[in-house]
This record gives structure tokens, C-alpha cells and sequence, in this order.
């Protein structure tokens, strides 16, 4: 099993979820909010540890690391660009060089600063101008970056920003808030993105599409999770209908892009009623999704079916505290995008979701990590498939009966 000349293999994280300390952000503001949310606290202090994180995987035989700038240091109050947190990611950016480590760049993951969101957030008219502006600044610490994501799963994105202003609503009305997830049982289908929200996001993403490109010469996309969904017998109508507001409308926002960023993690079926629970089993990862390692290869040949553009796999894991099945989840993952391959989809490379076990937007169990870090001494120690992975990086490929 060989995959394509100059293919990318490396590990993907975000600021938020590994840097610690993320004070002005929106998601900091909010974190304790909902029942049963933890704190990210330190997270995992990669702030000050990159460099460590990033030998990991120059070590270990990988060739590149995505990793993230957060808006909300760079500019923490409105118009205020901080050259220090610029020279802080340019200082990251020049160490993943220096390592032999390509860098792929996320411009957005998820969270905003606090100002951008008291100012209405997404949903707001300035919205679009306060990211261009960001992203503006943001191009003079690119040079050397081949790879941008302008935002990170705008599909997922656009669900939480219309799960967020229904408990703002709910807070206003005085109705105490239910929580949509569940923790045991099947785990109930998320709430649709709202396409109004999701409108906006393929605009917010046009409007520093060329931004990005002729100031960096970076390949520029953007990176949509891909829900996988099968039909059962008679629904594919409804599944259609579905995929557009899941995913779709997100697709078609990427032409014209360089290329698109897949992420998946496990299949969905969609019946009559909709999107079917992952009903509970044992194989069921720690975030209740079903174990389908083949998910990746219904993701990717669906985007290129609807993009036809070069994919890259910005995000594939599974949240595990066995790091057996993360081998053999990853194994199983990679066969089917072998398959891909060939049958003519034109993938760049395979980033898996994550170097590091981190904090999992709200919660500190889910393990999607190759390393696993101490969250008092911040030590790392390295699962067996951090090496593993590492070595079919190396080779390029790999023998799998
Ligand atoms: C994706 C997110 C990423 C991480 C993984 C598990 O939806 O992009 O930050 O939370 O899921």
C-alpha cells in the first residue's frame, strides 16, 4: 500500500484545544457555563511547549503538523494587533520549517475572540469585515506555509452558532437550557446547521480566499467534517436532502479553492425519520460514535464527487483510551483511502486527528491523542501509535495483509 509522491502524513490540533490560557476568547468565556462542561485551564501548555510537540513528530518520521493561529491573541481588542502573539506563531511556523515539518496554517478553529462575539458574532454585519481584517494581518507571518485552512468545519461551526443563540434565547426567556447530548444510551443526533449561518461562513471564507493567496502563494481551502451518511433502503432522497445541509452547501463553497480539507471520524445512517443514533455497542469510542474506520473513504470519495478538487485529510482519529483500536482504526482508515486513491481521487495527504489527548471542547475523556500528556507536569509520553503511524510515514506506505 503506497501512497502519492510528496504526500503530507502528520498530526492536527488547534489552539484552543492544546495552548492553554486562551483568555480572550469567546469559548473561554463560556467554558462552565453549561452543566458538565470542564475548563481547558493550561490545556496542554503547548503555548510554551511546541517545540517539544512539534519534535514529536519530526522525530518519529512525519513530515508535517496542522496546527492553528488564534485570533483572539492576535487581536484582542478590536483593530489592536499584538506583534507579540505575531511573533509568537511566526516563531512556530519558522520552527516547523527548521524541523523539516510542512506547516498547514488554520486561520479559524472554532473560537472567536470575546469582542468579535459581544459584538453579535457571526450573525452580526461587521462580521465579515473583522475576519478579513484579521486574516490580513494575519499573511505577513505566512511566508514558507504551503497549506491554509481558512476555517475549520464551517458545518460544525454553524450548528453551534445556532445551538449557542438558542440558549442565549432560552437564557432570556428564563427556561432553563437542555442539553441536546446525552452521555449513555444512543447518542441522539446533533441539531441540523441552520444554511442562513451557513451562507455566511462560505462568504466570510470567499472574502479572504484571494487575500490568502496572493499574499502567501500558500494553496488555500478549507476543511469541512464530513458526516459519512448511507442510506438505508428507499432514503436516499433524504439523505440528499441532508448531505446538503450538512455538508453540501459547505462543498460547493470550496470551488474555486485549491483544494478541501475532509475530516471524518464515523458513519452515520440516515433512514426515514432522519439521521439514525449511534446505537450503543461495545466498539462505540468514548464520544459514543459508532467504530467505522471506513468513513474516511465514504468522505472522501463524496467531496471529490462533489468538488472534484484535491483533498487533503486535515482530520481523522478516534477518541479511544485503547491505543490498540487506534491502530487499528488508523489501519483501517488508511486502506480505505488507499482504495480512493485508486480509483482516482487525488489525495495530497493524511493528518491525523491528534497528536496530543486534549481538551475536547468542554470535556478532558475523550482521548483522540498519539501522545498523551500529564496535565500537571506536562509531560508527554508517546502511545505505540505515534511510532506506528510514524513509520508508514517514513516508508511512504505500508505492507496490511
Ligand atoms: C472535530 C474538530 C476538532 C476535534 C475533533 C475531535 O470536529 O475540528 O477540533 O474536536 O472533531
Amino acid at each position: 500500500m503506497s501512497f502519492p509522491n510528496g504526500f503530507l502524513w502528520g498530526a492536527s490540533t488547534a489552539p484552543h484545544q492544546i495552548e492553554g490560557n486562551n483568555l480572550n476568547s469567546d469559548f473561554w468565556a463560556n467554558e462552565g457555563r453549561m452543566p458538565g462542561m470542564e475548563r481547558s485551564g493550561d490545556a496542554c501548555d503547548s503555548y510554551h511547549r511546541y517545540r517539544e510537540d512539534m519534535r514529536l513528530l519530526a522525530d518519529n518520521g512525519f513530515n508535517s503538523y496542522r496546527f492553528g493561529i488564534e485570533w483572539a491573541r492576535i487581536e484582542p481588542v478590536p483593530g489592536e494587533f499584538s506583534r507579540a502573539e505575531l511573533g509568537h506563531y511566526r516563531l512556530m511556523i519558522e520552527t516547523a520549517l527548521e524541523l523539516g515539518l510542512k506547516a498547514v496554517v488554520t486561520l479559524h478553529h472554532f473560537t472567536n475572540p470575546a469582542w468579535f462575539a459581544a459584538e453579535g458574532g457571526w450573525a452580526a454585519p461587521p462580521a465579515i469585515d473583522r475576519f478579513r481584517a484579521y486574516v490580513e494581518t494575519a499573511t505577513s507571518i505566512l511566508d514558507g506555509v504551503e497549506w491554509v485552512v481558512t476555517m475549520n468545519e464551517p458545518n460544525m461551526l454553524a450548528m453551534m452558532t445556532g445551538l449557542a443563540l438558542k440558549m442565549q434565547q432560552a437564557t432570556e426567556a428564563g427556561v432553563e437550557w437542555q442539553s441536546p447530548t446525552v452521555d449513555d444510551g444512543p447518542r441522539p443526533p446533533l441539531p441540523a446547521p441552520e444554511p442562513e449561518i451557513g451562507k455566511r461562513f462560505v462568504e466570510a471564507h470567499h472574502a479572504v480566499r484571494d487575500l490568502v493567496r496572493e499574499r502567501t502563494g500558500a494553496k488555500v481551502g478549507w476543511s469541512v467534517a464530513n458526516r459519512a451518511f448511507e442510506a438505508r433502503p428507499g432514503c436516499e432522497a433524504k439523505m440528499q436532502e441532508l448531505q446538503y445541509i450538512w455538508e453540501d452547501l459547505y462543498l460547493e463553497g470550496s470551488k474555486g479553492d485549491d483544494f478541501v480539507g475532509v475530516q471524518s471520524y464515523s458513519a452515520q445512517w440516515v433512514g426515514e425519520d432522519g439521521i439514525e443514533p449511534y446505537p450503543p455497542h461495545p466498539d462505540n469510542t468514548l464520544v459514543g460514535t459508532a467504530f467505522r474506520p471506513d468513513a474516511i473513504g465514504i468522505a472522501v470519495r463524496h467531496t471529490h464527487e462533489v468538488t472534484g478538487l484535491p483533498i487533503l485529510i486535515t482530520e481523522n482519529g478516534i477518541a479511544t483510551s485503547d491505543d490498540t483500536r487506534r491502530i487499528a482504526y488508523t489501519e483501517g482508515a488508511l486502506q480505505a483511502l488507499h482504495a480512493a486513491v485508486n480509483d482516482g481521487v487525488d489525495l495530497r495527504g493524511y493528518l491525523h486527528w491528534s497528536l496530543l489527548d486534549n481538551y475536547e471542547w468542554g470535556h478532558w475523556a475523550p482521548t483522540f491523542g498519539l501522545v498523551q500528556v500529564d496535565r500537571t507536569t506536562f509531560v508527554r509520553t508517546p502511545k505505540p501509535s505515534l511510532a506506528w503511524l510514524g513509520g508508514i510515514a517514513r516508508a511512504n506506505g505500508a505492507e496490511i495483509a
